[in-house]
C-alpha cells in the first residue's frame, strides 16, 4: 500500500510518499521563506506560497519515488487545526487526486499527527504522555491507545513557540524565533534576569506564556538592546521555559502516577522540541523521575507530510472515524 500525504496548515508546504511499512518514498519540506521580513506567518502569503508551490513538489516527489499517481492507493491531507486558506488548498488538492484516481481521502488532524510522530521511530506502550510544543499550541496529552488521546494540559494564552517567535521579535531576531534564541542563548549568561514563571504552582497540568513574554518586552524597553543584552535575555528566558516545562510535567508525573513512573515515557513533539538546551532540562527530570523522554526524527519536528503520511498508515489500520471537514479549531 502506498500513501501520499499533504501538509499545508501553516508555512510548510509539504507532501510525502509512504510504504504501508513506513518507507519513505519521498518527503519535500518547502519552507516558505517570504514571512521572514514580516516576523511571523501572513496567512494571505501562506496560501499563495502553498498554492505555487503544491503541483510542483507533488511532480517532484512523484519523481524521486518513482511512482505513479494511478499506484497511490490512499491519499491524505491536514485538515486542522491551522490557517483556513492553507488547509482549505491542501485537503482539496489531496481530495482532488483522490477522486480523480477513485481512492479514498482520509483526513488528519495535524495536532493527532504530531502526538503519533514519535511513534515512527520508537517502540512506545501505552498509556503514554505526549508534550506537543510548537508555534501554536503548548500541550499534554495522555495517550491511552492510538483511538483515545486525551487532552490533560495545555496553555491557556500563547503557545511556546509563540512566546519564542515574539521575544525574538522583541530582541530583533528574525523568524522563525527559536532557533535564533537557542544560538544567541549559548553565549549568555541565564541567571542574568528573573523571569517569572506563571501557573507554575497551580493544581492544573495548564501553562501561560503571555505574561513571561511581556516581562521580557518590559525590561527589554529599560534596557539597550546590544548584543550582549540579546545573548543574556535568551539564555534567561530559555532557562525560565526549561523551568516551567519540567515543573509542570513533574507535576503531571507526582499527580497522575503517583511517582510511579515503572515503564512511564513521554516523547516530546513539535517544532519547539529541535531545542536541545530543553532536551538538557528533560534529560535531567528523566534521570530524577526514572521516566524515558522520547522525540520523533529531527525532520518530523517541524511541521512536515511525513508525520501525516505515518498518522494515515495508524489511523487506516486502527478503523478511525475518517470522516471530518477541515477546520481551522480542530482539536483531539
Ligand atoms: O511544529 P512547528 O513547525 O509548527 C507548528 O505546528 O506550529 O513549530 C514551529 C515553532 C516555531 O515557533 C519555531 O520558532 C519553533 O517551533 N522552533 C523552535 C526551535 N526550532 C523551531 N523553538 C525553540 N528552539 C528551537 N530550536
Ligand atoms: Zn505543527
Amino acid at each position: 500500500m502506498l500513501v501520499f500525504s499533504v501538509e499545508t496548515s501553516c508555512d510548510e508546504t509539504s507532501v510525502c510518499i509512504m510504504k504501508e511499512d513506513k518507507t519513505i518514498l519521498s518527503h519535500i519540506v518547502y519552507s516558505q521563506a517570504i514571512h521572514t521580513k514580516h516576523g511571523g506567518v501572513v496567512p494571505e502569503l501562506a496560501s499563495r506560497a502553498h498554492l505555487e508551490i503544491l503541483q510542483q513538489i507533488t511532480k517532484e516527489a512523484l519523481k524521486e519515488s518513482g511512482v505513479k499517481l494511478n499506484e497511490i492507493n490512499l491519499f491524505s491531507a491536514t485538515c486542522g487545526p491551522g490557517l483556513i486558506g492553507g488547509l482549505l488548498i491542501g485537503s482539496t488538492f489531496a481530495k482532488s487526486l483522490s477522486i480523480g484516481n477513485n481512492k479514498p481521502f482520509i483526513p488528519i488532524n495535524h495536532l493527532e499527527a504530531h502526538a503519533l510522530s514519535s511513534f515512527y521511530n520508537n517502540e512506545i506502550k501505552f498509556p503514554h504522555l505526549s508534550l506537543l510544543i510548537t508555534g501554536g499550541h503548548t500541550q499534554i496529552y495522555f495517550l491511552e491507545n492510538y483511538n483515545k488521546i486525551i487532552l490533560i494540559g495545555e496553555t491557556i494564552d500563547d503557545a511556546i513557540g509563540e512566546a519564542f517567535d515574539k521575544v525574538a521579535k522583541m530582541l530583533g531576531l528574525s523568524y522563525p524565533g527559536g532557533p535564533e534564541i537557542e544560538k544567541k542563548a549559548l553565549e549568555g549568561n541565564e541567571n542574568s534576569f528573573k523571569l517569572p514563571q506563571p501557573l507554575i504552582n497551580e493544581d492544573n497540568f495548564n501553562f501561560s506564556f503571555s505574561g513571561l513574554k511581556t516581562s521580557v518586552n518590559l525590561i527589554a524597553k529599560k534596557n539597550i538592546i546590544d548584543e550582549n543584552f540579546i545573548r543574556n535575555m535568551s539564555a534567561s528566558f530559555q532557562k525560565c521555559v526549561g523551568a516551567i516545562l519540567t515543573l509542570k510535567l513533574n507535576t503531571v508525573i507526582t499527580k497522575l502516577y503517583k511517582n510511579n513512573t515503572k515503564n512511564l515515557s513521554v516523547s516530546v513533539v513539535g517544532g519547539v522540541a529541535n531545542n536541545d538546551y530543553l532536551k538538557k532540562c528533560f534529560k535531567n527530570l528523566e534521570k530524577k523521575e526514572n521516566i524515558e523522554f522520547i522525540y520523533p526524527p529531527k525532520y518530523m519536528m517541524n511541521d512536515n507530510a511525513a508525520m501525516i503520511a505515518w498518522a494515515t498508515i495508524l489511523k487506516y489500520k486502527n478503523n478511525h472515524d475518517l470522516n471530518f471537514k477541515p477546520n481551522p479549531r480542530l482539536t483531539i
